[in-house]
């Protein structure tokens, strides 16, 4: 008989009791069907069930992943404010980018928005490198379709000849990136440089996509007033025919860039409430058309 482990997140303290009780009831039906209790792995379970409570509503699920899938394996090196994987593949796919544009992240950290848009741009499947998914201890997994499936989708890899950069400050960050961008094996598709955001310009032919997330106010120390307005300027002044979007905590920070937004999306990153926006960067009389009166609208 397998192995099993029971975990919950119901954001209350009786988290560990609601998993203890799950996990006796499953115990106590397989003893009392088959005779035979099923024992618990904490560590490498062969089925793993999560329960999660929201209010009075209760989900069991049999978690079909296994170890958690922003896990890519990628990540050596972290900064002091990462962003999740996942939430920034979410992102790049929330914008539109499909690698057919160059792409830019400006203050680049450890690189992760990077990796995952040259993951996105030559179609390389999330997780490829993993080496195993909890759904391969089901008994109605199907190796062969399995390997169908992983086929098919390496098939479609393709090399990119988009542009993507990203930029830090902080030479250690650019360190870090690189050395992410290696555990990738994507360093033939990404130039990280250091260099001040502020002080950079958009030197690279076509339309470009700039993505980021910026330091959050009471995460890092900046002078958010100051900050937020460079971000604005620079994006004005130094990067037409582009489309910025970024994510940030410091919603208020956000009318300070100056310039409107053409799309505002709520989001979460973790339990932190953020914006996600995008600013459509012209060239010529449109850009000055728009931008003498740009002013990001209040919430
Ligand atoms: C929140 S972190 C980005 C995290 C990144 N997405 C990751 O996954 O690691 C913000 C980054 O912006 C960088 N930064 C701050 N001001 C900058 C500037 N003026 N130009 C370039 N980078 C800057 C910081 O050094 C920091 O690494």
């Amino acid at each position: 008989m397998g192995t099993f482990v029971v975990n919950s997140n119901n954001f209350t303290s009786n988290s560990h009791y609601i998993s203890l009780k799950s996990k006796d009831a499953i115990a106590d039906y397989f003893m009392h069907k088959y005779k035979k209790r099923p024992n618990v792995d904490l560590k490498y379970p062969d089925v793993k069930i999560h329960i999660h409570i929201h209010k009075e509503w209760l989900t069991i699920s049999l978690d079909s992943s296994g170890e958690s899938l922003h896990k890519r394996g990628y990540r050596s090196a972290t900064n002091i404010a990462p962003i999740n994987e996942v939430l920034a593949a979410g992102l790049l796919l929330l914008s539109g980018y499909k690698g057919e544009e160059n792409f830019i992240d400006p203050m680049c950290g450890s690189g992760t928005i990077l990796i995952e848009a040259a993951m996105i741009a030559n179609q390389i499947p999330a997780n490829i490198n993993r080496k195993h998914f909890a759904f391969e201890n089901w008994n109605d997994y199907d190796e062969d379709l399995y390997f169908i499936i992983q086929d098919s989708l390496l098939k479609k890899i393709r090399s990119s000849h988009f542009k993507i950069m990203g930029f830090d400050k902080a030479p250690s960050a650019v360190r870090k990136a690189q050395q992410n961008i290696i555990n990738a094996n994507l360093d033939e598709f990404i130039g990280v440089h250091h260099v001040n955001f502020f002080n950079s310009k958009k030197e690279v032919f076509g339309k470009t996509t700039i993505l980021f997330n910026p330091p959050y106010g009471e995460r890092l120390n900046i002078d958010v007033e100051e900050f937020y307005r460079k971000i604005g300027d620079t994006l004005k002044n130094n990067y037409p025919n582009s489309t910025a979007w970024l994510i940030t905590s410091d919603i208020q920070a956000l009318k300070f860039v100056g310039l409107r937004t053409s799309k505002r999306i709520p989001l979460k990153n973790a339990d932190l409430d953020c914006r996600f926006v995008k600013y459509e960067l012209y060239e010529g009389s449109k850009k000055e058309k728009k931008n003498s009166s740009f002013n990001d609208e209040e919430e």
